[in-house]
């Protein structure tokens, strides 16, 4: 008999359902909360109340594109964490009275291994063990994937994640939230031709806040001589933060796998849809002999596909929580939160 499964996705402010069938994504429906535009950023009061509108068609939606009834589910999954609290309790309130309703078990669901295992949803598949750079809005790390339940962080950021580096820049450069595809976009027309620092950081750590501020800096010197700097140049300098963010995050995923010798080598995460860093990383594995595993822009940002897919591994191992369980906005992959 086949697995069915209604995956929940309400970690920060999309909010998404997907249908597997047999760990086989048949729909990943995403609503996304244009409202924080306005604002710069994500709002969380806004992004919870967003959810809760939008996650009943949501799901009715997935179930539909996927042709399953609900009576057919085997098991809801959902992202207990990390994530913003009021947006998960959104998600986890609706699984579990989906979940009580049907009389089908719940299986919970770590945000940042969901982003690593995305790489199941479709072939290629990686071998185990594979290095995984997760890069998001909230999100650095490099993590070592031994087997889909037995991962180990090797190394994350110490500031601002690679997403916020974006983010940030791009209010700098007073463009709009979430400014990551459209410094993609921008820097497509543009050259590197501005110099900003690499962070000298010794470990597989990564730090962003230091240029973020030397970008601050670079654009007050030249805006003081010409006030339309950033509009006459806004191609170059997006290629340029781009570059650097980019050659950042590959040089440490390089050192990774120096230190590892794992050599089968997965991005995953929002800033894993950026275009150079995609050409980036399947230029260096063509020069370094890896193994390189590119997710399909949908598995890349938020998606509740993921989450089906990490909860599909979980459903086949038993791996169940009861009515008890709550949100959790701080969580490290590999705890186990139902041990004390
Ligand atoms: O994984 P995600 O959807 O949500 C979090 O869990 O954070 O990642 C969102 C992040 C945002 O910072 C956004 O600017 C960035 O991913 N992003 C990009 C691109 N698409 C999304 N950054 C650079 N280039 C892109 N094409
Ligand atoms: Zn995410």
């Amino acid at each position: 008999m086949s697995v069915y499964i209604l995956a929940i996705e309400s970690s920060c402010d999309d909010t998404s359902a997907a249908v597997l069938r047999d760990g086989e994504v048949l729909s990943n429906c995403v609503a996304n909360q244009d409202a924080h535009r306005l604002y710069g950023g994500v709002v969380p009061e806004v992004a919870s109340r967003a959810h809760q509108v939008n996650i009943i068609p949501v799901v009715d939606l997935a179930l539909k594109k996927a042709g399953i009834r609900k009576e057919e589910l085997s098991a809801v999954a959902f992202t207990r964490g990390p994530g913003l609290m009021g947006s998960l309790i959104v998600g986890v309130t609706f699984a579990k009275s989906f979940a009580l309703s049907l009389g089908i078990p719940m299986i919970e669901v770590n945000h940042m291994q969901a982003h690593v295992l995305a790489h199941f949803a479709e072939a290629p598949k990686p071998a185990f063990p594979f290095l995984c750079l997760t890069v998001s809005g909230g999100h650095t790390q490099i993590v070592l994937v031994r087997t889909a339940m037995d991962l180990e962080v090797l190394g994350s950021t110490i500031d601002d994640a690679a997403g916020e580096a974006f983010d940030k820049t791009g209010k700098l450069l007073g463009l709009d939230y979430p400014a990551g595809p459209l410094i993609d976009k921008y820097a497509k027309e543009g050259k590197a031709v501005f110099p900003f620092p690499e962070p000298k950081i010794a470990d597989l750590n990564f730090s962003f806040s230091g240029l973020k501020t030397s970008i601050l800096y670079f654009l007050k010197r030249e805006l003081k001589t010409n006030p339309n700097f950033i509009q006459e140049n806004l191609n170059d300098i997006c290629a340029s933060v781009q570059s650097r963010i980019v050659s950042i995050l590959l040089n440490k995923l390089k050192k990774a796998v120096e230190q590892t010798g794992v050599k089968e080598v997965a991005i995953a995460g929002g800033v894993s849809a950026n275009s150079a860093l995609r050409k980036g990383l399947q230029e260096l594995g063509e020069q370094q002999g890896w193994e390189v595993y590119i997710p399909a822009f949908q598995f890349c940002t938020d998606n509740a596909g993921m989450i089906g897919v990490t909860g599909h591994f979980k459903y086949l191992a038993k791996d169940f929580v009861g009515q008890e369980v709550a949100a959790v906005p701080r969580w490290k992959i590999g705890a186990d939160l139902n041990k004390s």
